[in-house]
């Protein structure tokens, strides 16, 4: 953080004194003025609900540039990341702040893959859940449950500690992930093949039976990777502000993980990809390409509470540079299954044309985001649509651990705790029941 010598004055029409607040410049994005001083000095606080103007910490992992439709990881863009790099080097990125050279990749790869079995007792814990229960629901349950299972590690001030919980964590995601699903479709449980790539292990770990090995279809695998690249990290975004919130009270790293995987499920964050398919469905089924007009209609009408999932988004005011890639694949995907001409991909390239000629959101900057195509690319591949968010989760782990990670070495790192604007009733006394 780089202190700079210009200063804010904030000036009152209340009588209280104007203060100067410094000013903060990062190496590319908007300012900051550190307002921490700000409530000692003058006795009020700042209000910002949903963190429009708040940057809530100093980071070195992401960048976003929303009107250029920049994603940086460490610096890196994230078309050349997507391009030439697997997800577990885009994890050593993240991770570590640098790109492994080729023995550090080795090297890497090698130790998660040799943490990806868990816990055999996990399998009596999943057991508990309901079959039929939403598998995010089991997910978020299975890694706070990896909190009990490796307690070992309880001083997270030491570094060993932390790079323990942080490989288990990438690790075992897959494995935590292919089992809630196995458990919802009643099928056995598949161990993972630690001779396999971390994207095609988890792949083998899905879709394999004890009757039947998973094919290995080069293509496929690829496309499953990108997707868990084009996720690995975004930035100060709900879930990752949820994990540094709840993990800044020092609560275990998988506790802190777990808090991030049930912010994720919701519609507005991780749960776009999965909501945008079922609209896309609901198109396809009522008429397809010719009822698009009638949907858009009801998106634009603000009492129908419809929005367009997979479009907008709080930080991309141009384009999401991760929808560009996103739509690259699934059609390299679809082309690689004959799926071509899937009437999925054609609506969903259809109303993204329509909608971006559209003056409702040309006026109001909405763009497709990474879920309008990552939904099509995961159901060809074979993920039922109640799984997306959970292959999110897998993907983000290892953005919410390294944002983790840079928080509690941060020499500035505090408990994070917001304040309020009160609005509800000051002191009243009880009054008896009788009066109530
Ligand atoms: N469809 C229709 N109208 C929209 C949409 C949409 N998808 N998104 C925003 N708007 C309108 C909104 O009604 C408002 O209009 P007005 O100014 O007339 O009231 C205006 O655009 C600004 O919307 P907002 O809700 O204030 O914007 P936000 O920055 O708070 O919301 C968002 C961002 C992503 C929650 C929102 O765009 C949305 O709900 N999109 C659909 C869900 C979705 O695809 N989410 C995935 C985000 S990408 C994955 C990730 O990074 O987590």
């Amino acid at each position: 953080m780089n202190a700079s010598n210009e200063k804010a004055t904030l000036s009152f029409s209340d009588g209280t004194p104007s203060i100067d607040l410094p000013i903060y410049k990062g190496e590319v994005g908007p300012d900051v003025i550190d307002i921490r001083k700000l409530y000692g000095q003058t006795g009020k606080f700042t209000y910002d609900p949903g963190f429009m103007s708040t940057a809530s910490c100093n980071s070195k992992i992401t960048f976003i540039d929303g009107d250029k439709g920049e994603l940086l990881y460490r610096g890196y863009q994230i078309q050349d990341l997507a391009t030439n790099c697997d997800f577990l080097e885009t994890c050593f990125l993240l991770i570590k702040g640098e790109l492994p050279n080729k023995k550090q990749k080795e090297e890497f790869d090698t130790l998660v893959m040799h943490h990806t079995m868990v816990h055999e007792q996990m399998q009596f814990f999943l057991r508990g859940f309901r079959r039929d229960a939403h598998p995010m629901a089991v997910l978020t349950g299975l890694i706070g449950g990896m909190a009990a299972f490796y307690h070992d590690g309880v001083d997270y001030t030491t570094e060993r500690e932390r790079d323990v919980a942080q490989i288990r964590l990438v690790a075992k995601m897959p494995t935590l992930v292919a089992m809630a699903y196995k458990y919802s479709i009643g099928q056995p449980f598949i161990y993972p093949k630690n001779n396999l790539s971390y994207t095609a292990n988890f792949m083998q770990m899905m879709f394999a039976t004890p009757c039947e090995e998973y094919k290995i279809n080069d293509v496929l695998v690829r496309a499953l990777d990108r997707i868990f690249i084009l996720h690995a990290d975004h930035e100060q975004n709900a879930s990752t502000s949820t994990v540094r919130l709840a993990g800044s009270s020092g609560t275990n790293p998988f506790a802190a993980i777990a808090a991030g995987v049930a912010c994720l499920w919701g519609p507005a964050h991780g749960g776009a990809n999965e909501a945008c398919l079922q609209m896309l469905e609901e198109i396809q089924a009522s008429g397809g390409v010719e009822k698009i007009d009638d949907f858009i209609a009801k998106v634009k009408d603000k009492n129908s509470g419809v929005r367009l999932m997979g479009f907008g988004h709080r930080v991309y005011k141009n384009f999401d540079p991760r929808a560009k890639l996103m739509r690259e694949t699934c059609y390299e995907v679809l082309k690689e299954m004959g799926l071509e001409n899937d009437p999925l991909f054609k609506l969903a390239m259809t109303l993204e044309k329509i909608a971006l000629e559209d003056e409702y959101f040309v006026s109001r900057k909405l763009y497709p985001n990474v879920d309008f195509y990552s939904g099509i690319v995961q159901r060809a591949l074979g993920i039922p649509t109640d799984m997306f968010t959970c292959i999110f989760a897998l993907a983000r782990t290892v953005g919410w651990i390294s944002q983790w990670e840079e928080m509690i070495t941060d020499a500035e790192y505090k408990i994070g705790r917001p304040r309020q604007l009160f609005v509800g009733h000051a002191t009243r006394p009880v009054p008896p029941i009788a009066k109530r």
